[in-house]
């Protein structure tokens, strides 16, 4: 098939690679032009694990091209994917102007009748938007060709989103019309028969709403567990037992059950609070959500106070953050937790120097020189008063505890992944604490 996809940023370009090694036809349009021009000469303009290998067996073999120009980008498609951002406004809700912008521009220069399929992250509902919008910006053309409007959530991780991509869980969408349920069974054909996952057909507003509801879910598991460690700690019981004991019910399952700073990303916060937002919208007030993101904003917090009980004043102490990204895989920053932590301790005047593997330079491009940025763990932890595990990357959790407790000035680590081996740390005289757990025999 011919396909379009507008906005190739973390979604969109995975997706395009993807569509294009099934065999179709594919060209990633992007309005920024710094992006695709990187993609032009052989570039990716984010970190993704297995992308730029993909990238580069889809793009020589003709099957992905990029451009700007939309009405190029239009020429033949018989499927366009909209991939553009919905991030969060400040009065609460997504931002949906970049999607309403594709579908106008997708209403005046198809030339051919298409199916335009939401695979950004948008509220129930938002289909029938914009089947309106295109309506009225067609009113005025001669020949109006015929768009149908599609909802296909896309549930990939960022650092795992190549094999997420081709090896999906299930496949949902949502349409409106045998048309657009035609199209969609084709792009997906290879995938489903080759390796035969469920595959979940719906209405589009059923479709959309599958997509707030499994984050709004993952999320509330997560604050689920960082609630029951807060109980943990003022009972003297592990919360990573706990979850291990929970998890083997089959009905609970383990994953997503970790205690620590809480979930960020470009996802799980504005998601949850678009659901909230929906949901108060249409007349129902989700309480139950807005405790999630209570929880998970308190989860800061927590770390915070654990600085605090140990050091005293922060002010004019060095603490060394170890990771940025908001999780291991990815330099995104969107809401890391990371980043929060590192803006509240700069607020009570702390120093503050951040350890990541990949992630550096879009930190500097967030918090400037207000910290310190480091390439090596053990550098970035040489003279601090205490270190962080932000990010369980493989690098923090490969950390060798000696070097690390003779970097430190004070040897105290303060676990926020609950990602090291507390004994280990414990035994050579690190002050260890994590999550939801006891502290380790030798340093309580
Ligand atoms: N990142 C994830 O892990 C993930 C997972 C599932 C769903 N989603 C959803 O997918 C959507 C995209 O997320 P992302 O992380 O890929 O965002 P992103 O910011 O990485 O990429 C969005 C891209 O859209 C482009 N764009 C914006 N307006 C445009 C326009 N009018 N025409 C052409 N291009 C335009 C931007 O330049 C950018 O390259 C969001 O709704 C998000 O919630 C994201």
């Amino acid at each position: 098939m011919k396909i379009t996809v507008v906005g190739v940023g973390h979604v969109g370009l995975v997706s395009a690679a993807c569509f294009a090694r099934w065999g179709h036809e594919v060209v990633g349009m992007d309005d920024d032009s710094r992006k695709i021009e990187t993609l032009q000469k052989g570039g990716v303009p984010f970190f993704e694990p297995g992308l730029p290998e993909l990238l580069d067996e889809v793009v020589s073999a003709g099957r992905l091209t990029f451009t700007t120009d939309i009405e190029r980008a239009l020429d033949g498609a018989e499927v366009v994917f909209v991939c553009v951002g919905t991030p969060p406004l400040p009065g609460g809700g997504p931002n949906l102007s970049y999607v309403e912008a594709v579908g106008r521009n997708v209403a005046k220069h198809a030339r051919t009748s298409v199916v335009l399929v939401e695979k950004s992250t948008v509220p129930a509902n938002t289909g029938a938007r914009l089947t309106q919008v295109i309506a009225r910006e067609q009113a005025g053309l001669d020949s109006p060709v015929s768009i149908d409007v599609a909802s296909n959530p896309e549930f990939l991780r960022e650092g795992a989103a190549v094999q997420d991509t081709l090896h999906p869980d299930r496949i949902v969408y949502g349409t409106g019309s045998e048309r657009a349920r035609d199209a969609l069974r084709e792009v997906y054909r290879t995938v489903v028969e080759e390796d035969g996952m469920p595959v979940v057909e719906t209405d589009v507003p059923t479709a959309e709403l599958i997509k707030h509801a499994s984050n709004a879910f993952l999320a509330t598991k997560i604050s689920f567990i960082n609630a029951v460690a807060q109980v943990c700690e003022r009972v003297g019981a592990d919360v990573d037992q706990v979850a291990d004991g929970m998890g083997f019910d089959q009905r609970i399952g383990r994953q997503f059950l970790y205690a620590g700073l809480g979930y960020g990303g470009s996802c799980f916060p504005k998601d949850v609070d678009a659901f909230i937002h929906l949901s108060r919208q249409v007349g129902y007030e989700f309480t139950l959500l807005e405790e999630v993101e209570r929880i998970n904003c308190e989860q800061r917090n927590v770390v915070l106070d654990k600085l605090r009980n140990e050091l005293w004043h922060l002010n004019e102490k060095t603490v060394t953050l170890l990771g940025a990204a908001f999780k291991p895989g990815t330099d995104d920053l969107r809401e890391a937790p990371a980043l929060h932590l590192a803006r509240m301790l700069l607020e009570e005047g702390a120093t503050v120097r951040i350890y990541d593997p990949v992630a550096l330079a879009n930190v500097k491009e967030e918090l400037g020189d207000a910290v310190e940025l480091f390439d090596d763990p053990i550098e970035a932890c040489r003279g601090a008063h205490a270190a962080v595990v932000t990010t369980e990357w493989d690098e923090v959790k490969a950390i060798d505890p000696q070097a690390l407790k003779d970097a430190l000035a004070y040897p105290i680590v303060v676990d926020g992944r609950n990602a090291l081996d507390g004994e280990a740390l414990a035994a050579i005289g690190i002050h260890y604490q994590a999550i939801g757990k006891p502290a380790p025999r030798a340093s309580a």
